[in-house]
């Protein structure tokens, strides 16, 4: 039986256990998905001693989805782009490939729910990991315009300045932000702490739609202030189970049906 698992440090609250059991029972595979705690000090070690226990591929999750990068032998374009990987697969070479799925994950979860993308004004809050994984799948959905937000302006402009051959993008901070916005995608981890950044109270154009990519049992902050001013909105459930199915495709060759899936999910935060 092939085995999979996702490394993270903590891990125990890790989802993708669910996740990947369901894809499997779904598709007919058979393989063993564990979550594994990668000591802080030697993930390199730790996927090491994994292959050599018959590990085929790994995600990854906080706080190594730069380690991860670094230890591959070849990486996706898109990894390269984000500088972070959260799919690890093992080559027949013996050799370590690295992809990230987080943007993919995102863009199909918005394209799946009938949030237009093409020519959309985007706006992105946050410049850390999780916004510049997910950068490049949204500018290839060719929006009319991405605006990066951060709390740290300069962050969000250098951010943006790496991306600029790919589209119209520009970063800056909170006080940058002149809408209005199709789409506002909210990447920072402001949402944990219980915290709104700052933004304008014209910020949605009609029918646009928020983001949060966290998830939980309730709305975030941002959601429910978005609710308030009238804009559609989404929690980040919906890209975690969109990046956890292309990762099983990119192991497995084959793409569940995320549907059931994000249901499950979804009745067990309740
Ligand atoms: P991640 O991997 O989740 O992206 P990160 O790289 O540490 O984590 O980035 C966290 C992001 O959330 C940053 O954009 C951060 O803003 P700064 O660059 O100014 O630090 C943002 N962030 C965290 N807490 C925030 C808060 N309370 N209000 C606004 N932005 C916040």
């Amino acid at each position: 039986i092939d085995r999979y698992c996702v490394f993270g440090h903590p891990v125990a609250h890790s989802r993708s256990p669910i996740i990947h059991a369901a894809f499997a029972e779904q598709t007919g595979e058979a393989i063993d998905y564990t979550a594994i705690e990668a000591p802080l000090d030697d993930f390199a070690g730790a996927w090491r001693a994994f292959v050599a226990e018959g590990g085929r591929g790994a995600n990854v999750t906080v706080p190594f989805k730069e380690e991860a990068f670094r230890l591959c032998d070849t990486l996706s374009r898109r990894a390269q782009r984000a500088r972070a990987v959260n799919t690890l697969i093992l080559g027949g070479n013996g050799e370590t490939y690295g992809d990230t799925t987080d943007g993919v994950g995102l863009v199909r979860d918005l394209v799946d729910h009938g949030v237009a993308l093409e020519g959309a004004r985007i706006l992105v809050l946050g410049a850390g990991g999780a916004v510049r994984g997910v950068l490049e799948p949204l500018l290839a959905t060719r929006p009319a315009s991405l605006f990066v937000a951060n709390r740290t302006a300069e962050k969000a402009a250098e951010l943006a300045e790496d991306f600029t051959d790919l589209g119209d993008i520009a970063g800056g901070g909170f006080d940058a932000v002149a809408g209005p916005f199709d789409v506002v995608i909210n990447g920072t981890s402001a949402s944990l702490a219980g915290d709104l950044p700052p933004l304008p109270e014209d910020l949605f154009a009609a029918g646009a739609t928020a983001y949060d990519m966290m998830y939980g049992a309730e709305p975030t902050v941002f959601l429910q202030w978005a609710a308030e001013r009238g804009a559609r909105c989404r929690d980040g459930l919906g890209m975690l189970v969109e990046q956890a199915a292309e990762s099983f495709f990119q192991w497995r060759g084959k793409r569940p049906d995320t549907a059931p899936v994000r249901e499950l999910l979804r009745r067990s935060l309740s």
